[in-house]
């Protein structure tokens, strides 16, 4: 193994390809931005029993996914695996949800870590933004959020995703479809892993993406039948609320979602570019969270759009993002007098706030302008012994190629002017 190899599963984010990150995040916190939710950040580890309750004892990502340890004091973590559960916890140990002033709308950018198997789309180090509203029943906002992670998405130029829309249901419901389901699965033909799984979680079979378990679930009962009126109402407005505003979403009731603390509207955005990694964001309504870990009662939705995934999207269709170049001049001194005459220049630039950058380590003429030129500086300034004995600079415009000599005092308020 190479000593400059990042660990399995993870990479390194690195100019140029960094910057289309970096856009992606600001494109997906924008509107939510707009839409009144605050930034919010919590720790990139938390109590492992956070997500042992939160997320739940019988998913895959706690029993199998965690990065846990324990520290020197004998306090067990776990390093995220993905933001709701901290975001929630946040949020009542700061009592955001007592100031009056429901629902707390928050987002958040950051690292989750997932002990997945690696391949295309899938990591153990990824990125996810994300957004919360806490402490609010009401059919508004679920529709909201998939209205805003819609325009996100479209802001960047996607077309190719589709939205998954579900519901499961709640605690009134689901109880009794679950055991239906289960006296239903407990007659297939099934290998002993799921078996355990129809007990622990039955609604994840239905999820099993094997042909010859698919065949079996042919007459699975459905849960679209055994919602209670309230839960019906409830997604019948979301729906309506997203075509209202020409949201297209396809109903999905295979959506079950790899998290527990769902409750009624469950949604996925996927995109057919990606493969089988084809998730670029998820989300739903979890009103019982807070209650299962220790909190009051506070009726919740949220989403998580992945930033890696989103990215290999907008590959997958080909979009380039109309990223400025950073740098808007390039200084080239020649020669020991001109450095520091040039970099005086750079220094006056900056603070004027005209985004400039500077041919550092003495090179030649032809090496600086090779950076100039890679640099996507609009203009470079060239400067040898015989422009400061003149008293001027070369002011060159990259564009059209033409060369002016501008007075060296006058050098920064000329491409300020420009
Ligand atoms: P999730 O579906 O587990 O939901 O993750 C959301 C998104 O994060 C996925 O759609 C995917 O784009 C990205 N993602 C997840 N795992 C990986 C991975 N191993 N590699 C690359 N990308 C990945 C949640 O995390 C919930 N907390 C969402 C939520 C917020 N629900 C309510 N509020």
């Amino acid at each position: 193994m190479s000593t400059f190899q990042a660990p399995k599963g993870t990479y390194d984010l690195t100019p140029p390809r960094s910057a289309t990150f970096l856009a992606v995040r600001e494109a997906i916190s924008a509107p939510l931005r707009d839409s009144g939710y605050g930034y919010i950040e919590t720790p990139g580890f938390e109590n492992v029993e956070l997500f042992a309750r939160g997320v739940g004892e019988s998913t895959d990502i706690v029993t199998k996914e965690m990065y846990t340890l324990t520290t020197k004091g004998g306090d067990q973590l776990a390093l995220r695996p993905e933001g709701t559960a901290s975001v929630l916890r946040a949020a009542l140990e700061g009592n955001l949800h007592k100031a009056g002033n429901l629902p707390v709308k928050l987002w958040y950018s950051g690292s989750y870590y997932r002990y997945e198997r690696p391949q295309a789309g899938r990591y153990r180090h990824f990125s996810q933004v994300g957004a919360e509203a806490i402490g609010t029943e009401d059919p508004v906002l679920d529709a909201e959020l998939i209205i805003l992670a819609d325009q996100a998405y479209r802001s960047l130029g996607l077309r190719e995703f589709r939205i998954l829309l579900n519901s499961l249901g709640d605690k009134e419901c689901r109880p009794a479809y679950r055991e239906a389901l289960q006296s239903f699965l407990r007659d297939l033909d099934l290998d002993e892993e799921t078996r355990r799984r129809i007990e622990i979680n039955p609604l994840r079979v239905l999820d099993d993406k094997r042909a010859e378990v698919q065949k079996q679930l042919a007459g699975a009962p459905k849960l679209r039948d055994h919602l209670c009126d309230p839960c019906k109402a409830y997604h019948e407005e979301v729906r309506a609320l997203l075509t209202a505003a020409g949201v297209a979403f396809e109903d999905d009731e295979k959506l079950v979602r790899g998290l527990d603390y769902y409750t009624r509207t469950t949604f996925e955005f996927v995109h057919d570019g990606l493969g089988s990694q084809s998730a670029v964001g998820g989300g739903g309504r979890y009103d019982g969270l807070s209650e299962m870990i220790g909190g009051p009662e506070l009726p919740s939705v949220g989403w998580a759009l992945g930033v890696d995934r989103t990215v290999l999207a907008l590959e997958a269709e080909g979009v380039e993002l109309d990223l400025p170049a950073t740098t808007s001049v390039y200084a080239v001194p020649l020669g020991e007098e001109a450095r520091r005459v040039l970099f005086g220049v750079v220094t006056e630039l900056r603070r004027a706030g005209i985004a400039a950058d500077f041919a550092f380590g003495g090179r030649g003429l032809k090496g600086a302008m090779k950076s100039a030129n890679r640099s996507g500086a609009r203009y470079t300034l060239v400067a040898g012994e015989r422009d400061l004995a003149e008293g001027v600079v070369q002011l060159k415009d990259m564009e059209s190629g033409e060369q002016t000599a501008v007075p060296l005092a006058e050098a920064a308020a000329e491409l300020a002017k420009r």
